[in-house]
């Protein structure tokens, strides 16, 4: 049987009390959390910096994916991502949207020279073929379900079904990266990504304010 990775979405979490949420997170055996950084200008949403990153990696052994809804505009490019790096996340996520093909190659390089892995999103709207260039090289591509920019939308079933095309060229290729989803998330929809071929799963809302958290969490990490 295959074991899902879970990465519950701390955007949905209360953050009056995180400490506890992230305890429930290691509680119900999920190793990783995914941190959703929006800038309102890529998207229109604002969130959190690296400050809540950073005390959470020294707080707790979770590793991490950084998604980052943003449009860099550092001069260097780099800088951007300086005190991101600094919290050792295992993985950083940036929008194919968002970026030109210079600064993808870059950001693809910045990740891979600091032992963190590569990964690209890709919005509901946007085609794959966008990707089809960084495929072999990436680690992680990240199929939106839902438009970027708030937890608590409806799963977009066609956006979806690039999963199992992802999962197509994967084994016609031998690439090696692995395949992520990430909104509107819940137990019938984990079921249909699941069946698409998709290695980890983002959950918000669907976890974090629910009595049974842990429950979920399990249905979601062991059940096909
Ligand atoms: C949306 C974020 C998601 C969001 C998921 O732009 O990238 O990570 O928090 O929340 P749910 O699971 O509630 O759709
Ligand atoms: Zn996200």
């Amino acid at each position: 049987m295959k074991k899902y990775t879970i990465l519950p979405s701390v955007l949905s979490a209360n953050f009056t009390k995180l400490e506890s949420e992230l305890k429930l997170c290691q509680k119900a055996e999920i190793e990783w959390i995914h941190y959703d950084v929006m800038d309102y200008d890529f998207v229109p949403n604002l969130t959190f910096g690296s400050k809540i990153l950073a005390d959470i990696k020294s707080n707790f052994n979770i590793k991490v994916d950084i998604h980052f809804m943003v449009k860099v505009k550092t001069i260097v490019f780099e800088d951007f991502f300086k005190d991101y790096l600094k919290t050792n996340p295992e993985m950083m996520t940036m929008h194919i949207e968002a970026m030109n093909s210079e600064q993808t190659q870059k950001f693809i390089v910045l990740c891979q020279n600091n032992g963190v892995k590569a990964s690209l999103a890709i919005s509901p709207g946007t085609d794959i073929v966008q990707l089809k260039q960084y495929l072999p090289v990436i680690d992680n591509v990240l199929v939106m379900t839902v438009e970027p920019g708030f937890g608590g939308q409806s799963f977009i079933k066609k956006a979806a079904q690039k999963i199992q095309t992802l999962a197509d060229i994967r084994k016609a290729n031998d690439y090696q990266y692995s395949i992520e989803v990430d909104g509107g998330i819940n137990e019938q929809t984990s079921k249909v990504v699941k069946k698409y071929g998709v290695d980890l799963i983002v959950a918000g809302s669907y976890l974090f304010g629910q009595k049974n958290f842990i429950e979920r969490a399990k249905d979601l990490i062991y059940n096909d």
